[in-house]
């Protein structure tokens, strides 16, 4: 049966920050693109007008993108509603039951806390307008992987697992694509993606801002919840995972799902935690914090593929640069034909997620001249593309088709936290580092590939 394009989007949170920031400015593009001409009904508690609501979008589109069009901007005003009213009464559903009309296959984003994820769902049933509708839901996905079951719990008791749309904004990025593409896409690489051949896999993501404005939260988070439990690992499944019989949404699942089971859970020795220093002093962290802003952990997938083959992640705020990298390096060569061929930084293939989209392939040759020695080299096989689709903007527009490869299934959301659970809630004072350096740099000396971290250039 052919899967139908939802009639109408509801955004729970209309009024909030992930609604400014994103949610508009995708909206915005899906309408310019001719991508969007159903209905978007805005909730949230604010006594406000959809007059309001649109200058809020309006607001937060010029900041995106710097430019508004205006006759953009009034087919996008054209499509707006908004109901105003508290989530716990009733009388906010029946005016959003009337509100959707004749809508009967709405999809509704629940950009607001995971703590009223429940009530809302609850609401829309009890007034009976939850039945072939669709829920798009945020992170947080959880704490640990105790209160990803209860969450998971909470939604499918309304609504069917095929209905369920996890977002994690990584798996929306051009470049994040382009990874599964080019791995699947090309044969030249599987004979070489294995245990005999690659050494290491390193991930950095590095981020040179703190947490301007957003203490409270990160304070209640830290790094390992933040980005790494799901955006990195995202990352790392499809770097890891088999070769899935087709492009479906379940066979994708399935081969993440095999993966996320391979990993073993991370121990502490495997794990550095620092803290920049000045990070208790912000607006909204506790005073004696033992939260990390940075993280690097060192996890192995026991699959035959990848068997005691080091995947290394590391992420953290106030670094040096913003970029986040995807090195693969492999082995050397298993003879020395010329002294120079250098340890083992020479051969691997890098992937560039992030601000730009970025393939490399690193190569020895010749250096000209009467010597035979060599230079690495670098070939690109794709370089500073921009990402011109925001995530989210991929992410809505799949969500409203119906169309599941880029979100998280249940078993895939909850086996994630598995690996991570035995350090979640690590009292120990992490170790302090600059702002402006890749991390504590004495808890970092032997905590490394072979051959070293990259640092991702900006
Ligand atoms: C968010 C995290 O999920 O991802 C932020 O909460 C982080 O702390 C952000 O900065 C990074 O996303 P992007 O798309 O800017 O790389």
């Amino acid at each position: 049966m052919a899967v139908k394009r939802s009639d109408a989007l509801v955004v729970f949170g209309a009024t909030g920050d992930l609604a400014h920031k994103m949610i508009f400015p995708s909206l915005y593009q899906m309408v310019r693109r001719g991508h969007l001409s159903e209905p978007v009904i805005g909730v949230a508690l604010d006594d406000w007008d959809v007059e309001r609501l649109a200058e809020r979008a309006r607001d937060g589109i010029a900041k995106q993108f710097g430019t508004i069009d205006e006759a953009i901007f009034v087919r996008l005003k054209a499509l707006l509603r908004y109901v105003s009213g508290d989530y716990k009464s009733a009388a906010t559903f029946a005016t959003l039951r009337e509100t959707l009309g004749k809508a009967s296959r709405p999809l509704y984003y629940l950009a607001i806390p995971p703590s009223l994820f429940g009530t809302v769902i609850d609401a829309l049933k009890a007034v009976g307008i939850a039945e072939t509708a669709r829920l798009m839901v945020e992170k947080p996905f959880g704490r640990d992987l105790a209160s990803a079951k209860a969450l998971n719990g909470v939604l499918r008791a309304v609504f069917e697992e095929d209905m369920v749309f996890r977002i994690d904004h990584f798996l929306g990025k051009e470049a994040v694509q382009n990874l599964i593409y080019f791995r699947f896409a090309n044969a030249f690489l599987e004979p070489v993606w294995n245990r005999t051949h690659v050494e290491s896999v390193q991930i950095t993501m590095a981020e040179d801002f703190g947490i301007t404005g957003r203490g409270k939260f990160y304070d209640e988070v830290g790094c390992i919840r933040d980005v790494i439990q799901n955006h990195l690992v995202q990352v790392l499944l499809l770097l890891a995972m088999e070769p899935p019989v087709s492009s479906e949404s379940d066979d994708l699942s399935d081969e993440k799902v095999q993966i996320l089971k391979a990993i073993r859970p991370l121990t502490r020795r495997n794990l550095v935690r620092g803290q920049f220093k000045g990070y208790r002093d912000e607006p909204g962290v506790a005073p004696g914090s033992t939260v990390e802003t940075f993280a690097a952990v060192r996890l192995f997938v026991d699959t035959w593929r990848w068997k005691d083959v080091p995947f290394y992640i590391r992420a953290g705020k106030n670094l040096p640069v913003r970029a986040t990298e995807v090195v693969v390096r492999f082995r050397r060569p298993p003879v020395a034909l010329f002294d120079d061929v250098p340890t083992s930084d020479a051969n691997y293939v890098r992937f560039r997620v992030g601000p730009q989209v970025g393939i490399g392939i690193g190569a020895r040759r010749k250096a000209p001249g009467g010597e035979m020695t060599g230079e690495n080299v670098e070939l690109d096989a794709v370089d500073d593309t921009t990402d011109d689709m925001i995530p989210y903007e991929r992410l809505i527009g799949d969500a409203m088709n119906g169309r599941r490869q880029l979100f998280t299934r249940q078993d895939a959301a909850e086996l994630a936290w598995r690996v991570f659970d035995p350090v979640l809630d690590l009292t120990d004072q992490p170790a302090p580092y600059a702002p402006g350096t890749w991390g504590p740099a004495d808890s970092m000396k032997d905590f490394a590939p072979p051959g070293g971290w990259v640092d991702p250039q900006p």
